[in-house]
């Protein structure tokens, strides 16, 4: 049996911390009673996920929003068990310090329980998933339970939750109403008592995730949710400009890997198309003695044609 260590920082040349502990749903909840924010990111391949846990950050979800962003679907509806496993399992590989959760996919929990439970066990064991996460409130309570039953920690998601974007009749901001507060508080308490390890709010009024945020003991990690909410999430290609849209309010972008990609993309289109690519000391080249041995060959042959 091994222990998660528990070593003093390191910081490498660029200030990143190298020894950094494990973080685990234990760890997200003393964040959260110590009042320090949590940091999470969306990841959907091996390269992106080292970057975003070698940078620090806490939490790496593997998001069914890849849908959109890797792979081209309309909305998150499309994305299969084996499409998001695929990428769990790209993304696991980059990741040593970060929690890695994965997101369970539209109608991968929504028909039979024993169908949600083993989807979710196979993100655990084929896709090393350390938590799942379940769109949802109190309705999904009862099935958050049965998953946690199988050892597997659950996060939950309320407020605007893509995957009921017909139900919703669009991206709605959710808990306006008195009554539309009064549900979010339900299914915020229900998930919370249900024992989710963390609970996403998407796209309601901060006022609304404050109020949750003070009343649940499971940490909130909001996104579009204001910023009382104990941690906050984006995804990674908002941040980027990597969307080929306009940004929703919430985003706020920190990058520009577009404008970064074109410019790089269309450097090497020129220097091919001008044969300033390769240059000589791009190419490999014979050892001298083969060199000797060839130029004497092609001299013979050329001295045979004349
Ligand atoms: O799929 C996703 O990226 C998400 C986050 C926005 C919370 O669910």
């Amino acid at each position: 049996m091994s222990l998660t260590p528990i070593s003093g920082r390191r910081l490498d040349k660029s200030g990143l911390d190298e020894s950094r502990a494990k973080v685990t749903t234990a760890s997200l909840r003393e964040r959260k009673l110590r009042h320090e924010p949590i940091t999470c990111l969306t990841a959907y391949d091996y390269s992106a996920a080292r970057l975003v846990d070698e940078a620090g950050i806490d939490v790496v979800l593997v998001g069914d929003s890849l849908a959109q962003t890797m792979l081209g679907y309309e909305n998150t509806l499309s994305v299969t068990m084996d499409e998001m496993l695929h990428h769990v399992k790209a993304v696991r590989r980059g990741v040593k310090s970060a929690l890695l959760v994965a997101d369970m996919p539209y109608g991968s929990y929504q028909v039979d329980p024993k169908d949600a439970v083993r989807n979710a066990a196979r993100f655990v064991k084929e896709g090393g998933a350390e938590v799942v996460k379940i769109e949802g409130g109190e309705k999904r309570a009862e099935l958050i339970r049965q998953i946690i039953d199988a050892e597997i920690p659950v996060a939950g998601h309320i407020g605007l939750t893509p995957q009921s974007v017909n139900v919703m009749g669009g991206y709605k901001v959710q808990g306006k109403s008195l009554s539309g507060i009064e549900q979010l508080m339900r299914d915020a308490v229900a998930l919370d008592r249900a024992g989710v390890a963390c609970l996403y709010l998407e796209g309601i009024p901060r006022e609304v995730a404050a109020l949750i945020t003070g009343e649940v003991g499971t940490p909130t990690i909001g996104i579009g949710a204001g910023p009382e909410c104990d941690g906050q999430v984006l995804v990674f290609h908002d941040i980027l400009n990597l969307t080929f849209g306009p940004p929703a309010k919430f985003v706020r972008r920190y990058g520009d890997a577009a404008a970064m990609i074109t410019g790089a993309v269309q450097a090497f289109r020129e220097d091919v198309r001008s044969r300033q690519y390769p240059s000589d000391n791009e190419s490999y080249h014979l050892p001298a003695e083969t060199k000797a041995g060839l130029d004497t060959v092609l001299e013979r042959k050329r001295a045979m044609r004349r």
